[in-house]
């Protein structure tokens, strides 16, 4: 039975991986879900499981060393399962400093905590003995890697060549995590994702911002020719990727995680009007992202090879479960885009 405190679950794939597990997935003893609730994250996302005994939300900050240090006594947690960060490409480029301090201190802090409260010597500078049971898992992001030409694909062993001070700031959290591991021994693992969509996607994100603007009739902002290429997962299938590295993860190592979607932007947009029975003449064609990556790919056979993890929805099931979702909940959708999205939005894509 773990003792877990997740990090960033009131986020898009934090509140999906809280319904998972407490659906029975994992055995949970307890979970606490530390949220600094920013624009991205969203209660509402929560609100089937606040009834639930084993759950326990804590507004609070990842960087906040107190309070980290408050929890990890109270509830003596033996898991740590780090999403919390600044996690949209488009707002790094604009405000790249909020990714330095949430991603980096962040993750730092809660290695720097965790370590305290895990070795047996907390004291002895050169003990490597950490309490039997523990881990550290480091939500990390296949963008780590830069960007791919026509072919090839990210295995664990690619440089890391990060490209937006998002993924810079991943990176760097990264190599913070390896560091806490090679120096003090400290159990953790790294997993790193291909592009995740799926229910409660906040719309900045691709997907859900083009269902938004399709049922709204907006035009439909696609960057540059739109040929760029992600690899698409069902959140789901990153939550169940996530127990299966909790459960038989080798501490130290990285894991891809991926479902082999390789799909043009385009391609998406275009399968999103059609879903929604709407026409081409609301795709407008925008100025491209600084630094957009071309083309990312992730090669999974570690996983698949070393931990026997799979996929469990197909593209095209993910994609009409992800329709029927945002078709369901159009009112989460209008309270997302109320308020503070409107000048998000004005400010990204101007009218
Ligand atoms: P998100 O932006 O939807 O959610 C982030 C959550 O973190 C929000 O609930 C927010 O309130 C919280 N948060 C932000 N700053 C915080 C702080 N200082 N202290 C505490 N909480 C804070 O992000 P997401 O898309 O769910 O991504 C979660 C994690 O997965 C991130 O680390 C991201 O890098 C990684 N990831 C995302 C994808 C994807 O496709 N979305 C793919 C691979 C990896
Ligand atoms: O690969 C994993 C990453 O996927 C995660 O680490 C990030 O947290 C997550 O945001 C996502 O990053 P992307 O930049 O790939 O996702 P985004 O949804 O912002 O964009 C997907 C593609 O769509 C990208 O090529 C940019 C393009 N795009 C995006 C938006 C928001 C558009 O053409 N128009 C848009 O309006």
């Amino acid at each position: 039975m773990k003792r877990i405190l997740v990090t960033g679950g009131a986020g898009f794939i934090g509140s999906n991986f809280i319904h998972y597990i407490l659906k029975g997935y994992f055995n949970i003893e307890l979970l606490v879900n530390l949220d600094l609730v920013t624009y991205a994250g969203n209660l509402e996302n929560l609100s089937s499981v606040e009834g639930d005994s084993r759950y326990i939300f804590v507004k609070g900050d990842v960087r906040d060393r107190k309070l980290v240090q408050k929890l990890f006594s109270e509830y003596e947690f033996d898991t740590v399962v780090h999403f919390a960060a600044e996690s949209h490409v488009d707002r790094s480029v604009v405000e790249p400093e909020i990714f330095l301090t949430t991603n980096i201190i962040g993750t730092q802090t809660l290695l720097d905590v965790a370590k305290s409260y895990w070795k047996i010597e907390p004291d002895n500078k050169y003990s490597r003995e950490f309490k039997s049971g523990v881990k550290y898992l480091q939500v990390s992001t296949d963008e780590v890697y830069g960007a791919l030409g026509t072919t090839g694909m990210f295995t664990e062993l690619t440089p890391l060549s990060p490209n937006s001070p998002y993924s810079a700031s991943k990176a760097g959290a990264d190599m913070i995590v390896r560091a806490y591991h090679e120096t003090y021994g400290l159990p953790v693992n790294i997993t790193r994702c291909s592009n995740n969509y799926g229910p409660y996607q906040f719309p900045e994100k691709l997907i859900p911002l083009m269902i938004h603007n399709c049922l709204e009739n907006r035009p439909l902002p696609v960057y540059g020719d739109g040929m760029q290429v992600r690899d698409w997962l069902y959140v789901e299938d990153h939550c169940s990727a996530i127990c299966a590295v909790l459960e038989r993860g080798t501490a130290g190592e990285v894991y891809n995680i991926g479902g082999n979607n390789e799909k043009a932007n385009i391609q998406i947009v275009r399968l999103l009007l059609h879903s929604l029975g709407k026409g081409e003449e609301l795709i407008t064609y925008v100025k491209d992202r600084p630094g957009h990556d071309r083309r990312y790919a992730i090669d999974n056979s570690k996983i698949t090879s070393q931990l026997g993890w799979k996929p469990a929805y197909s593209f095209e099931q993910g994609m009409e479960q992800t329709i029927r979702w945002y078709l369901d909940h159009q009112k989460w959708m209008e309270r997302v885009t109320s308020g503070a999205y409107q000048s998000y939005y004005q400010r990204m894509y101007g009218k």
